[in-house]
């Protein structure tokens, strides 16, 4: 089923602007608008194509701010919230941005889903509410227990969104994910970091003894799922997204060095990042049971994935560098003042 028109936040991130490339590419008659205030994480490179071509419109604003909020989700019928400072580390560093945007960002988006009536929002969020696990399966009903400001912010989001549902009928879903891994990820984070590194022939930094375990899945996998559940998932609820995929943070580092094919860099075991979480493990019965599954296989979508960042190193050198903001500055600045960048 394709939606009439869909307000994506948080566009220009990396899950959002898998997101928004899935949606156009699949859905031709569904009208695209991204509302995203393009932090340090947002790059508007990750879309231009589509801004250029006119297939998606794109507004710059904050979803803290009412005004550019109901300006951008006027005439959509769904909403989609991928926005949110998303990095954990910096969350330990300093939390009081993770509050606005993913606690207070999402009151103010949720507001105006009541207000414009929109027909289903979507928030997007985290197998991290659950905290680490022993070695147990968490479902959707298993208690929140946020292990680090980012997680404790995403919950905050969460609960909102669950209120929202519950006191004004807002028509709220949402989705809680594992890590993903795939195009236009931000280089602080784990893979493209390592594979980057490896690509300058630099070390690639190891928190701790290296066995913490991450459950990828593949961008893509992750974007079919949510269309899935904006469709057909139930008002109020909860729908966990994961493949069973666990990975020592090693073993995934190794597999990087072998798809570079780099012998000059190596693997540096660093000091443990504060209350790292060891493992998320979730169930994901209920998203299966709405037709989801995973297309990807992991083996291969890692060596897709390096082989894409070896061959987009103009992209992860300007992220690196920051050289992307010029790049924004000189294509969309003077467009997007004047109102006209659609
Ligand atoms: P990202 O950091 O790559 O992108 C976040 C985007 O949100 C950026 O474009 C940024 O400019 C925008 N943004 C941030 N604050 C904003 C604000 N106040 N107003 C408007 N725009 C703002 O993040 P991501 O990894 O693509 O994650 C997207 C969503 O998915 C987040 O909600 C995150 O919690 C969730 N999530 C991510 C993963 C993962 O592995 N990356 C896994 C599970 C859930
Ligand atoms: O689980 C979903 C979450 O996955 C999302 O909600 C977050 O937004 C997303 O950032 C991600 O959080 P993680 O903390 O799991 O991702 P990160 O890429 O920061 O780290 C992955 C693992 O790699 C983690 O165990 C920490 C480790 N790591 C990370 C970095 C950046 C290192 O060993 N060295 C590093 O330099």
């Amino acid at each position: 089923m394709s939606f009439t028109s869909i307000l994506v936040t948080g566009g220009a991130g990396f899950i959002g602007s898998n997101f928004v490339r899935m949606m156009a590419r699949e859905h031709p008659d569904t009208k695209i608008t991204v509302l995203d205030s393009l932090t340090y994480a947002g790059n508007l490179e990750n879309i231009s194509d589509l801004i250029d071509a006119g297939r998606v419109r794109f507004v710059k604003g904050d979803i803290r701010d009412p005004i550019a909020v109901r300006a951008a989700m006027s005439g959509a019928e769904v909403v989609f919230n991928f926005a949110a400072e998303t990095h954990v580390d910096r969350s330990i560093e300093e939390a009081a941005s993770f509050i606005e945007t993913d606690v207070q960002g999402t009151y103010n988006l949720l507001n105006f889903a009541r207000e414009l009536k929109v027909a289903r929002y979507v928030q997007i969020s985290t197998d991290e509410v659950y905290g680490s696990s022993d070695g147990t399966d968490f479902d959707e009903e298993s208690p929140l227990k946020p292990g680090n400001p980012y997680s404790a912010s995403k919950c905050g989001g969460d609960l909102m969104c669950l209120a929202f549902a519950n006191t004004y009928k807002v028509p709220v879903v949402i989705t809680r994910s594992s890590n993903n891994f795939g195009p236009y990820q931000h280089v602080e984070k784990f893979i493209p970091l390592f594979t980057t590194n490896a690509m300058e022939g630099k070390d690639l930094p190891l928190y701790g003894d290296g066995m913490h375990q991450r459950d990828w899945i593949y961008v893509e996998d992750n974007c079919r799922a949510i269309a899935l559940v904006a469709e057909k998932g139930k008002t109020g609820e909860v729908y966990n997204i994961a493949v069973g995929n666990s990975q020592p943070n090693l073993r995934v580092a190794e597999l990087i060095l072998k798809h570079v094919g780099k012998t000059d860099s190596r693997i540096v075991f660093i000091e443990d990042r504060k209350g790292h979480d060891r493992m998320y493990k979730l169930k994901a019965e209920k998203v299966r049971k709405l037709g989801w599954q995973p297309r990807t296989d992991f083996a291969d979508a890692m060596e897709q994935t390096v082989k894409w960042y070896v061959q987009n190193r103009g992209w992860w050198e300007r992220v690196k560098s920051g050289a992307f903001r010029e790049y924004y500055e000189k294509h969309y600045k003077d467009k997007l003042a004047r109102g006209k960048a659609k």
